[in-house]
């Protein structure tokens, strides 16, 4: 029987073997792997899809601040092993990984993967267009989504990993405007 989990440290090991089968070697030196070495999934957002004890899907968040300003997710690497594709993993894995997403409170999600597969969950270059990855991207396949609308607006700078400080415009209190006000009059 198929189950789609929440990955545990056990499964480590088989998710690194099938991420090497799905995409060689060469996966780490990828521009997005700089986003990931050294960090481990966003709290609660890495999956497999079990069949019987093997796991024959992944899929992994990562948290992300854009220019200082903007938090997203990462998603990616996405892989289910090849006896196994066409049969729907790979697009259940995608939805159910950004409905939890969403339910955790993120508001914006960015991958680096072929646009054909990933625009039929909305994903678009679009919104990254301001962005810069640490290293060379093809902007092709540079896509983000707004699980919120309007959470990428304005979104631009330098991606950067982990959950860096975002900056805020500090505004003072309404009650503190007001104040003001009496004071001038
Ligand atoms: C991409 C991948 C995760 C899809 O998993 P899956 O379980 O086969 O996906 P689904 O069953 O949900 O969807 C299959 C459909 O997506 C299409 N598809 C698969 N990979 C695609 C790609 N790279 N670009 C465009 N379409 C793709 C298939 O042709 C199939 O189309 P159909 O439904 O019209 O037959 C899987 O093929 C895989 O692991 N590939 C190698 C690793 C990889 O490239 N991962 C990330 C993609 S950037």
């Amino acid at each position: 029987m198929f189950c789609l989990e929440h990955e545990t440290a056990a499964d480590g090991p088989a998710v690194e073997r099938l991420l090497d089968r799905a995409f060689g070697p060469e996966r780490h030196a990828k521009t997005c792997q700089r986003l990931r070495d050294g960090h481990t999934p966003s709290h609660g957002l890495a999956f497999v899809v079990r069949l019987q004890e093997e796991v024959i899907a992944t899929i992994r968040f990562w948290d992300l601040s854009i220019g200082g300003g903007h938090r997203a997710l990462l998603l990616g690497p996405l892989a289910v092993e090849a006896d196994h594709r066409s049969g729907g993993w790979g697009g259940k894995l995608v939805r159910y990984g950004l409905n939890q997403a969403a339910l955790r409170g993120h508001r914006a999600v960015i991958l680096v993967g072929d646009a054909p597969y990933y625009v039929k969950f909305g994903f678009s270059p679009e919104v990254t267009r301001g962005m810069m990855m640490p290293g060379p991207v093809d902007r092709a396949r540079f896509l983000g989504l707004e699980l919120s609308p309007g959470a990428l607006a304005g979104a631009a700078g330098m991606v950067l990993p982990g959950r860096a400080p975002v900056l805020v415009p500090l505004l003072p209190a309404p009650h503190m405007v007001e104040e003001a006000r009496q004071v001038a009059a």
